[in-house]
């Protein structure tokens, strides 16, 4: 764990250009004391540990504004930027790599159990105040823009997405107008005449 709290202190240095002393930046970067605080209440959800983990989470919450359910898996290199705001869901994914802004949601709609949050690739940019909700597949390389709204799609490697509904404007570095694929869960669904539901949070 201590690795990994390294290498997402090193993607502050990386992803902002403010951070230029590093005291400062350990002391006074609330995002990434909440990204400390997730590192280590999902270790002891991992060990099934009852409400210790939860309660954990919490003091990120009121610290940092920022509320990551412990269970969500979040990889090596994460940069909160401002923080206020972000929620992220007990069964979101992010990849290696990845910045979220201020505003963030990896949020369920509430017609999902079990998995039920967005999967993020790697090397993943989602701009401020951007809503992502179901357990969609956000693939590498991709920058999800200021405001954005992706319900029940999933996103492609290598594009740029924005707008509500987010549309893709860019592919490969060219652009495009494209409308985003409906997400796999959707089509497994839709096979499927058992649909559940459960509340939106958590
Ligand atoms: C999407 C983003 C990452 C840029 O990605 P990019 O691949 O470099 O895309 P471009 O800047 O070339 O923009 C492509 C098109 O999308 C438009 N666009 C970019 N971001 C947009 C957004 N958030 N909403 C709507 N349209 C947007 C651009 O105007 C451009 O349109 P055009 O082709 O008609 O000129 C960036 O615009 C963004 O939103 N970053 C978030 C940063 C943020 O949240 N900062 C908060 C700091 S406090």
């Amino acid at each position: 764990m201590l690795m990994t709290l390294i290498e997402d202190f090193k993607a502050i240095k990386a992803n902002d250009p403010a951070a230029k002393n590093w005291v400062e930046t350990l002391l006074c970067h609330t995002p990434y004391h909440a990204i400390v605080i997730h590192r280590i209440a999902h270790f002891l959800n991992d060990l099934r540990i009852p409400v210790i983990p939860r309660f954990i989470s919490v003091l990120g919450r009121f610290w940092a504004g920022v509320e990551i359910h412990p269970g969500a898996k979040i990889g090596r290199k994460f940069f909160i930027d401002h923080g206020t705001g972000v929620v992220i869901g007990e069964t979101a994914e992010i990849g290696e790599g990845c910045v979220l802004f201020h505003g963030v949601t990896l949020g369920g709609t509430g017609h999902h159990s079990g998995k039920r949050h967005p999967t993020l690739g790697n090397n993943v940019l989602i701009g401020t105040s951007a809503t992502l909700l179901g357990p969609i597949k956000v693939g590498n390389n991709v920058l999800i823009g200021a405001e954005t709204v992706i319900i029940n799609r999933d996103v492609p490697n290598d594009c740029t997405v924005v707008g509500a509904p987010g549309v893709i404007v860019k592919r490969d570095g060219k652009k495009v107008n494209e409308k985003l694929p409906p997400a796999h869960y959707t089509v497994d669904e839709e096979a499927s005449p058992q649909k559940q539901s459960t509340p939106p949070g958590d």
